[in-house]
């Protein structure tokens, strides 16, 4: 993979109105890209289109849902006529849930894996010919820890991340042929709306909430994976701790988690 300068490039960050897509989108603004910005809330899509204008960079926010051809459309179309392209398209926007499987309603499975899994797959395939015709194109997942190595109380949220995880594997010597570039970021725990959001559950977890990660300290180490050419990251020390455990001592891990089942 290649090394890349930012300067100049055109991003898409789905789920650019707060949290790691709003810091992501900062961060590659101060580093020279140029911005289309997709999310549901308006206002929240208009103050960060302000601080990306702070660096001197377009950000053209795109209201919608992920979830939505027409949104995806209307944003993949905002990079070809405004900014002339794209090179880096950063699957962002996601969802979760907490609580037991058994006590979930049927219902709750199927957003989480809307937004989380379909929908960035399904971008990808309509970003395929803009960003062919990209520079030095890259495909930016923002996947989780969760997504190798699933949790207890999280098993839906795990499940679509896996899958995101699993899609990026697999389809990146695909886009490979095409010149494009496929990052996996394993997110760990980030201070963010996340789990004020929740589909259902509390944020409250039974083995109480492990430090967060400021989300602008997460942008910046997925900004490094990107400029590197990177094919995977997982932010912060505790969490490369903890999916290295879990590759040695598997057994170790599982049964700690047993005890939170
Ligand atoms: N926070 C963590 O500890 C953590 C850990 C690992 C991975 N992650 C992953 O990091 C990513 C970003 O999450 P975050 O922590 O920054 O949470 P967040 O602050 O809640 O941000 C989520 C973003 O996704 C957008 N979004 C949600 N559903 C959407 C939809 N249907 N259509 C369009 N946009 C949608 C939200 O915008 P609107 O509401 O305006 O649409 C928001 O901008 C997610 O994929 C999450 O799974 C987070």
């Amino acid at each position: 993979m290649a090394h890349r300068r930012l300067t100049n490039r055109r991003a898409l960050v789905t789920g650019a109105s707060s949290g790691i897509g709003r810091a992501l989108a900062v961060e590659l603004a101060r580093r020279g890209v140029d911005l289309v910005l997709l999310a549901r809330r308006e206002e929240r899509l208009a103050e960060v289109a302000k601080q990306v204008a702070a660096f001197n960079r377009r950000a053209i926010p795109i209201v919608g849902d992920v979830t939505d051809a027409d949104a995806r459309r209307r944003a993949l179309d905002a990079a070809r006529d405004e900014l002339g392209g794209l090179d880096i398209l950063v699957n962002n926007a996601g969802v979760a849930a907490h609580g037991r499987f058994a006590e979930a309603s049927p219902e709750r499975i199927r957003p989480i894996m809307e937004v989380n899994f379909f929908a960035p797959v399904e971008l990808i395939r309509e970003a395929i010919p803009l960003l062919r015709a990209g520079v030095q194109p890259m495909v930016v997942n923002i996947g989780s820890i969760l997504g190798e190595r699933g949790s207890p109380h999280k098993s839906e949220y795990s499940a679509s991340k896996f899958a995101l995880h699993g899609f990026s594997q697999a389809v990146r010597p695909e886009l490979a042929r095409l010149g494009i570039d496929v990052l996996v970021v394993a997110a760990g725990p980030t201070e963010t709306e996340h789990f004020d959001v929740l589909l259902e559950g509390t944020a409250e977890l039974p083995w109480g909430n492990p430090p967060r990660q400021p989300a602008e300290a997460v942008a910046r180490t997925i900004v490094r994976a990107i400029e590197r050419g990177r094919r995977d990251v997982v932010t912060g020390w505790r969490s490369r701790l903890l999916l290295l455990a879990n590759r040695l001592f598997p057994g170790v891990v599982d049964r700690v988690m047993a005890r939170y089942g």
